[in-house]
């Protein structure tokens, strides 16, 4: 009898469609458990969402492209829990959309960079990285420190995230603008940087 194995390899189509089968069962076999499980889907005690000005940070650490060079992810290996603390948990990005867990390290990991330097250290760091680490190969990014936040734009965002189910409450959105009008996006990146992986203790 002949091989039934050779109708599937010498058939490219049928080949493809067993493959994606087979990709697609393993897929929901690993990540539908996930969305399911108290673990993954809980924030952790102690967890707050950004307030106005942090979540503006966010979005100038998205758009400046930090996340290329900066990842936000503690792996469970002691090498990093030495280096960077507690590895970083699934409770601690429930709010996050989108997650900048990054994948890239030029520079070190910023999960847990939160407390770590003063504000005054970050300012100088990211006017200019080799005024306090001669060494970095980091850019400055000096025009945060001029571009001030209008607002305009913040309560709508936060009203966007309670749709993800943020808990941000009806205060929080009417007294957005206010928090973050001018403020220079320097100021808010920071509170971004000093709000990082503070929670989980
Ligand atoms: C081209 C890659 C690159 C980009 C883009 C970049 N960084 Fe860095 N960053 C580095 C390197 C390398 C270091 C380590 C040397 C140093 O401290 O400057 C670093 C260090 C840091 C540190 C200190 C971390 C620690 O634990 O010591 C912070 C905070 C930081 N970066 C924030 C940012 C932010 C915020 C942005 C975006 C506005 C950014 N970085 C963009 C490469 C980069």
């Amino acid at each position: 009898m002949k091989n039934p194995h050779e109708l599937i390899e010498k058939n490219v189509g049928l080949l493809t469609v067993l493959i994606l089968v087979a990709i697609s069962f393993g897929a929901m076999v690993q990540i539908t458990p996930l969305m399911f499980q108290q673990q993954t889907m809980e924030p952790v005690t102690g967890l707050r969402p950004y307030t106005a000005l942090e979540l503006e940070g966010r979005d100038i650490y998205i758009r400046e492209g930090c996340v290329g060079c900066h990842s936000q992810m503690i792996r469970p290996f002691r090498a990093e829990t030495e280096r960077y603390g507690h590895y970083s948990v699934a409770g601690e990005s429930v709010w996050e959309h989108p997650f900048l867990w990054g994948s890239k390290r030029t520079g070190p990991d910023l999960a847990r960079v939160g407390g770590r330097y003063s504000d005054e250290w970050h300012r100088v760091h990211l006017l200019n990285p080799r005024n306090v680490v001669p060494e970095s190969n980091m850019p400055g990014f000096p025009w945060l420190a001029e571009n001030k936040l209008d607002g305009k734009l913040t309560a709508k965002k936060m009203e966007v995230f309670q749709g993800f189910g943020v808990p941000y409450t009806d205060e929080d959105v009417a007294g957005a603008q206010a928090a973050v009008q001018g403020k220079s996006e320097m100021e808010a990146l920071i509170a971004y940087l000093q709000s990082l992986g503070t929670h989980l203790k």
